[in-house]
């Protein structure tokens, strides 16, 4: 593919590509790679990890049946130019080691399946360890038993893209606390490398201490306390009580004194400062922090029945958002406990939106030991577990890397207040002339949204430099990425 868009055209098969069960493309291949494959890691932000998946010399000379086996409704993915194309390296990890400590465990990997759905059956686990996941928090369970709706679930659509969040309606387990804490035992039994985690809730101190008891007789690493959930049906559960700094505090110390197990205080994002809460529970005797549940949410109102969404017999309830569009709340947050003086020594595991080796190793940079991940399971299934430990592996060798660990907290120094930014100097945008296609997308968002510091003529835009602030909104709407940034100057008159 000799394109100036190469890097852009490649970004956007790989999204069309609806990432098929037993895709089509790799059954019809002759030579035996796995297309399917090859195209999912370039999705999921492992390019070099890609490049064992197939020949791009072979490829060349192939009549490509890949592509024409390809079912999808619009096109087929242009499989052979982008094997033929991509601009990747073939990186031997085989000395990189994923082992990381967290909470005084030891886990062969950081990437763990957070309590939901997800983690919900003995088979699920099983399938999900077997594919490389290091550990599990298994699904929220008490003496509780839940009566779930239907539908639960609803989604947040963003130009093409069906996912960018995810709303629940669920609470906890439905199962018996019984069938719960057999799962736990023959998940331990049969998986003894793997961290195998409790996640409870309680509805007093007896059943906190009851349950953090039973998890630990069923043998179970360490024990998460769901402080958390938006969407409980009966009151003083859930993140009714990781609101209330009293109850985090005395349940925390309930759970303690039923295990010697690691516990772990799961936090509600549904409150404007997740220290307080967390220090209550480090100081009741919590292990660490897991960070965050769902954010409350209306996904949206459809405005010709009025009903919102999920619609269960025309009602909705404000309910748990998730996936990757909380990311960026989470990793604030983390980051936020991790500048506490006192957070900043405890072990925490981040959840929120976590589809990629490098969403995981961006809650890692923050200071995370350990990340969960439920809403891209649900989307992609556990495969995406495949190119975390393989672009986790590269990326590792690539910084020169020995240890996962090294990342942990790297990110921090580098976000400061607001009032310790630079603002003597300024980057300016310069436009590519040679990938600028004309669209104009520039000059309208900086007309409109920005200082009217682009002119737009047939021979395409210009920046005004008299008018433009350096504040790259017309980068960041560039449809070819067309334009970079200068570097940084001085301000003129400082
Ligand atoms: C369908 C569903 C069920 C969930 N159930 C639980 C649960 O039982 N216990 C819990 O602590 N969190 C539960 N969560 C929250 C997740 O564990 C996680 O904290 C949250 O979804 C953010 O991570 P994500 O963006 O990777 O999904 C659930 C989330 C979803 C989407």
């Amino acid at each position: 593919m000799e394109n100036k868009y190469k890097d852009k055209i490649i970004k956007t098969e790989t999204f069309k590509c609806m990432l098929c069960h037993n895709a089509a493309c790799t059954k019809a291949c002759p030579n035996g790679f796995d297309p399917a494959r090859f195209i999912r890691s370039i999705r999921f932000e492992n390019k070099d990890g890609a490049y064992d998946m197939a020949d791009a010399q072979i490829c060349a000379t192939c009549n490509a049946p890949c592509e024409n086996s390809c079912i999808h409704y619009d096109g087929k993915i242009r499989i052979k130019d982008i094997i033929t194309s991509l601009d990747a390296k073939k990186i031997d990890t085989s000395d990189v080691d994923l082992g990381i400590d967290f909470a005084g465990i030891h886990c062969i990997n950081p990437f763990f399946l957070s309590s939901s759905v997800v983690a919900s059956t003995y088979e699920m686990c099983a399938k999900a360890l077997d594919m490389g996941w290091g550990g599990i928090v298994f699904k929220t369970f008490g003496y509780y038993i839940p009566d779930e709706v239907s539908p639960r679930f609803s989604t947040l659509e963003k130009e093409d893209n069906p996912f960018v969040g995810f709303k629940n309606l669920e609470q906890t387990s439905t199962h018996s606390l019984e069938e719960n804490l057999s799962i736990l035992k023959r998940l331990k039994e049969n998986y003894p490398d793997r961290i195998i985690g409790a996640s409870i809730m309680g509805e007093n101190e007896e059943e906190w201490t009851s349950l953090a008891k039973l998890s630990e007789e069923a043998g179970v690493d360490i024990i998460e306390c769901n402080f958390s959930c938006p969407q409980m049906a009966k009151n003083g559960m859930g993140s009714d009580v990781g609101q209330n700094i009293d109850l985090v505090s005395r349940y925390v110390k309930a759970t303690k004194a039923g295990c010697s197990i690691p516990v772990l205080a799961k936090m509600t994002p549904n409150i404007g400062n997740m220290e307080l809460p967390a220090l209550a529970s480090i100081s009741s005797g919590a292990d660490g922090i897991a960070a965050i549940n769902t954010v409350k949410s209306i996904t949206g109102v459809d405005l010709y029945s009025f009903e919102s969404y999920p619609t269960v017999a025309g009602k909705t309830s404000i309910s748990g958002y998730s996936g990757k569009a909380v990311k960026p709340i989470a990793l604030r947050f983390i980051t936020d406990m991790k500048k506490n003086e006192t957070l900043k020594n405890y072990p925490i595991s981040g959840i929120g939106g976590i589809e990629t080796w490098q969403d995981a190793l961006e809650f890692m940079a923050l200071g995370c030991e350990n990340i969960q991940v439920t809403t891209a399971v649900m989307q992609y299934g556990y495969r995406i577990i495949e190119d975390m430990i393989s672009g986790a592996k590269i990326y590792l060798k690539k910084m020169g890397y020995k240890s996962i660990s090294e990342v942990v907290g790297k990110a921090l120094d580098q976000i400061v207040s607001a009032d310790h930014l630079d603002r003597s100097t300024v980057e300016f945008p310069v436009i590519d002339k040679e990938k600028c296609i004309k669209c104009g997308r520039c000059y309208l968002s900086c007309y409109d949204g920005g200082h009217q510091a682009i002119d737009f003529s047939d021979d395409g835009p210009k920046i005004i430099g008299k008018n433009c602030v350096g504040c790259h909104l017309c980068r960041l709407v560039c449809p070819v990425d067309a334009i970079n940034k200068s570097k940084r100057i001085k301000k003129v008159g400082r």
